[in-house]
């Protein structure tokens, strides 16, 4: 009975060593598997470099040939040519950026220029680090938006609005087919409370309803401590075709966006930063269509046209956007609790005005006969105007426009 008591112990003891030995060869194999999938998704965004640049701020820009940029990994670009300028570009009202006297703002370049330029036939691309994925809670999620979350100023039901805990401060136009948009917007360095929040300023080119397969066009300035492993505000885009579920990425991230501007890396830091009270840095950003090829091409500033994203990606976009809409936003990550201190635009009110507050200035639409005009009828709108909030205008010089922005928290926002 005892030789029989002990080898039962033994047999239990033994199965549970092997238990033990299994989970653990399991949890290698795990992190074995995870940094294989990781290394090989360095490997697919991290294209061969013509030259390397590194940027004060820690970021590597590779000069990468423009041929061999992500986009061509697209099944539906392997035989592409790539069109290098638009057929068409829409005449501004604008066309110099115009401010009054004393409200001098001035344009911004990007950090890593003060080590080193791109050489011609390439296009400037931020590495991809191995921690950039890592941060990620996946590999595939890296680079997507995480929520199904747009600002949209038309739904009926609060509930809905407040639910993923990203909150806005826009304007917006809607009911008329739009071929573009464009505006003028001072870059700030707002705080984030924690690394899981972002606060972000840009412009979104709306296409379908607000369902399953809203096409979205966004390009901007973010803070986004996640994606980007810092607090530096960086120049940004996005695409979906699918309201931010299968399809589209930030910047370069998938293939899609096709550059071919050697100057200006997506996801590098703007540089310099308004201050407040001080000088304000401002950037402009034009998005239109392309009548003749139908694609959607992007330009920074007055001079530089980034690159485009072929009409084939999209499905009413392939036609034209239904909705413009232009601000900030934030999330607060956690919407039953206290609200977040991450701030939007410049951290102030719109009240505050210039040199104080965060603004767009000179928002244009591009109509249909692709003319760029002062858009009619802009709407605002902010889910809880005493965390954030939004205030327009229309001046001679600065045509519509409005601030916006705000604190978060606050004894009004609790
Ligand atoms: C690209 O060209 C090759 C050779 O002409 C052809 O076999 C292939 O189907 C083309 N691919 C696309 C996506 O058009
Ligand atoms: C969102 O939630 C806040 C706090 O519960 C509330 O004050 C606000 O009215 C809500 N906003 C909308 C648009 O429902
Ligand atoms: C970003 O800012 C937050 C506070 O706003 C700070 O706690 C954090 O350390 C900063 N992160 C980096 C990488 O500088």
């Amino acid at each position: 009975m005892a030789t029989a008591h002990v080898s039962v112990s033994h047999g239990l003891l033994g199965l549970f060593l092997a238990l033990i030995l299994l989970s653990r060869a399991e949890a290698r194999l795990g992190t074995t598997r995870q940094r294989l999938e990781v290394h090989r998704h360095l490997r697919r965004l991290n294209k061969p470099a013509v030259k390397s640049i590194q940027s004060p701020d820690g970021d590597i820009i590779d000069c990468v040939h423009v041929s061999h940029q992500p986009a061509f990994d697209h099944p539906f670009l392997q035989n592409h040519t790539i069109q290098m300028r638009p057929s068409f570009h829409p005449e501004g009202l604008y066309a110099e950026s115009k401010v009054s006297a004393g409200e001098k703002s001035r344009p911004v370049l990007q950090m890593w220029h003060q080590n080193g330029r791109c050489p011609e036939n390439t296009i400037p691309i931020r590495r991809t680090q191995k921690d950039d994925v890592l941060r990620a809670s996946s590999v595939k999620k890296y680079g997507r938006k995480k929520h199904k979350s747009f600002p949209n100023p038309l739904s009926v039901d609060p509930d809905l609005l407040n639910e993923s805990g990203h909150q806005h401060a826009i304007a917006y136009v809607e009911g008329d087919k739009y071929y573009g948009a464009k505006a003028t917007i001072n870059v700030w360095e707002p705080k984030i409370q924690q690394p899981n929040e972002f606060s972000l300023s840009q412009l979104w080119i709306l296409g379908g309803s607000f369902g399953e397969d809203l096409n979205s066009i966004e390009a901007g300035w973010q803070v986004s401590p996640d994606l980007y492993g810092d607090n530096n505000t960086r120049l940004f885009t996005y695409w979906t075709s699918d309201a931010y579920q299968a399809t589209g990425c930030y910047n370069l991230l998938c293939s899609g966006f096709i550059q071919i501007n050697s100057e200006i890396a997506m996801g590098a830091s703007i540089y310099p930063i308004s201050g407040y009270g001080g000088p304000q840095y401002d950037i402009s950003i034009l998005v239109w269509k392309d009548p003749k090829e139908g694609n959607w091409w992007m330009q920074f500033g007055n001079d530089y046209v980034l690159g485009y994203w072929p009409s084939f990606l999209f499905s009413y976009l392939a036609d034209s956007a239904s909705m413009i809409e232009w601000g900030g936003e934030v999330v607060n990550s956690e919407p039953d609790g206290e609200h977040t201190s991450t701030q939007m635009g410049s951290g102030h009110f719109p009240e505050e005005g210039f040199g104080k507050s965060s603004y767009f200035r000179n928002i244009q639409i591009v109509d249909a006969s692709n003319n760029l005009r002062s858009p009619k009828g802009v709407g605002t709108f902010t889910e809880q105007s005493n965390c954030y909030d939004v205030q327009n205008g229309n001046n001679g010089d600065w045509g519509s426009y409005f601030y916006y922005g705000g604190p978060g928290q606050n004894p009004n926002c609790p």
